[in-house]
């Protein structure tokens, strides 16, 4: 791959915002060792060795509900050989058995590519004894399994992410129409990982176009109805502690993202669609060195760098309606709103917005979304010895293919 190093950055406190860097080519071939062709100080080439290198460490999962079986086979056929792959579902299992029929399928699918792939349903009760047994019970329901929700199953695919001992976590979603697209955000993640090479990096793909119908032609709209949103808040929060306007934001929300499995273990992940913009408002709380810190946060703390890249391929996939997305720019809105970051004018921005958007009679913030504290609250020895315990029962649910 080849690809431009990032013309800005933002620094608040320990977190670094890297601006978007362009990839002028997918594939940069080879190692040439020292005979280096064509390299120049602003395009880095990523040989596909180094790839190679940071995707055999890599788990990608791949939260899915109830998705058509053809396009979660895309999602994988796209997904590089090197990597773990662990799909975390939570697709019905009755009247039709959905999440059986997904399994079955993906097990043939592993038949002719040999790939390392893990099945687990999102409420495999084994898994959710581990989790309990560690202590982290804020991420199960009253009917003691892992609660329902896109962060949630996320959640779930890290802690499985550390127990087969990964060093880098990717998520891409199940609902796109094009492999090749999945090929190169897998692609993009190890990329970014060669380029900030730290123990907290963090990976966001912006979709260079989403192509849409639009009076009986092709057009291919940059961006989506909620990042704008989520982008142009975070934004704004960022100008108001640094006192200069910035545009560095991108990635505000963006599902196709990877970062170290140490750094996904220590932020906390917002319920639902908030999860990614979240990440962001975390990234900053902690590390941003804005807010009082706790004892616990006196210690010496590692950089955290957000690095962003922007995808070549289109980003096509399942239309899932307004009020959807309606819901997502709620959430996302949500967490800027409700954190101990946000200045009274910014709030009373997102409240005035709000109105206007869902043609409300008053101004109101989004409701509050559920945060789920970090994992460094969940008792990881615990949880990988129970997990070894429920994998090698081979329960109905749980199964390595
Ligand atoms: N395991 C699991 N559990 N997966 C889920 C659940 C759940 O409860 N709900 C949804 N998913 C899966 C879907 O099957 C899909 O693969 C993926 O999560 C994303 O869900 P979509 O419903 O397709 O979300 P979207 O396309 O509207 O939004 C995506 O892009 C946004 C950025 O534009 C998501 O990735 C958002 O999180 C992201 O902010
Ligand atoms: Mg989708």
């Amino acid at each position: 791959m080849r690809i431009e190093i990032p013309r800005e950055c933002e620094r608040l406190g320990a977190v670094q915002i890297y601006g978007l860097q362009k990839v002028y080519e997918l594939a940069g071939g080879r190692d040439f060792g020292n005979a280096e062709p064509s390299h120049s100080d602003v395009i880095r080439r990523i040989s596909s060795e180094a790839i190679y290198e940071r995707q055999k460490d890599m788990a990608i999962v791949v939260p899915v509900k109830n998705e058509r079986l053809k396009l979660i086979e895309g999602v994988l056929v796209g997904i590089p050989h090197p990597c773990q792959i662990i799909v975390v579902s939570n697709s019905s299992r009755a009247p039709v058995d959905r999440f059986k029929i997904e399994k079955d399928a993906i097990q043939n699918f592993c038949k002719f590519t040999n790939k390392r792939v893990m099945v687990v349903h999102q409420k495999d009760p084994g898994v959710a004894k581990a989790i309990e047994l560690a202590g982290y019970t804020e991420l199960l329901g009253e009917d003691g399994l892992v609660r329902s929700g896109k962060a949630e199953g996320m959640i779930m695919g890290t802690l499985l992410a550390k127990f087969l001992d990964n060093k880098y976590i990717g998520f891409v979603d199940s609902d796109n129409y094009f492999p090749g697209a999945v090929h190169e955000y897998v692609q993009e993640y190890a990329a970014g990982f060669e380029m900030f090479d730290s123990k907290n990096t963090f990976v966001r793909i912006s979709w260079h176009s989403k192509p849409k119908v639009m009076e009986s032609s092709l057009f291919f709209a940059k961006w989506g109805r909620s990042s704008v949103h989520s982008n142009r808040t975070l934004n704004r929060l960022l100008s108001y502690f640094s006192g200069y306007e910035t545009e560095v934001v991108k990635t505000g929300n963006a599902g196709e993202h990877a970062l170290t499995l140490d750094l996904a273990l220590s932020i906390e992940y917002a319920a639902g669609y908030a999860v990614e913009t979240h990440h962001y408002i975390n990234l900053l709380e902690m590390y941003g060195g804005m807010l009082p810190q706790s004892d616990e946060g006196n210690e010496i703390r590692d950089n955290v760098t957000i690095c962003q890249i922007e995808s070549r391929n289109p980003h096509l996939h399942e239309s899932k309606g307004d009020e959807h997305v309606e819901d997502m720019i709620d959430a996302s809105l949500s967490v800027i709103y409700h954190s101990p970051l946000c200045p009274e004018l910014l709030k009373r921005e997102i409240a005035e917005e709000r109105a206007q958007r869902m043609s409300l009679a008053e101004a109101e913030g989004p409701a509050k979304v559920k945060v789920y504290s970090n994992l460094r609250n969940l008792n990881l020895d615990t949880f990988l010895e129970h997990c070894d315990a429920a994998f090698s029962s081979k329960t109905e649910a749980l199964s390595l293919v």
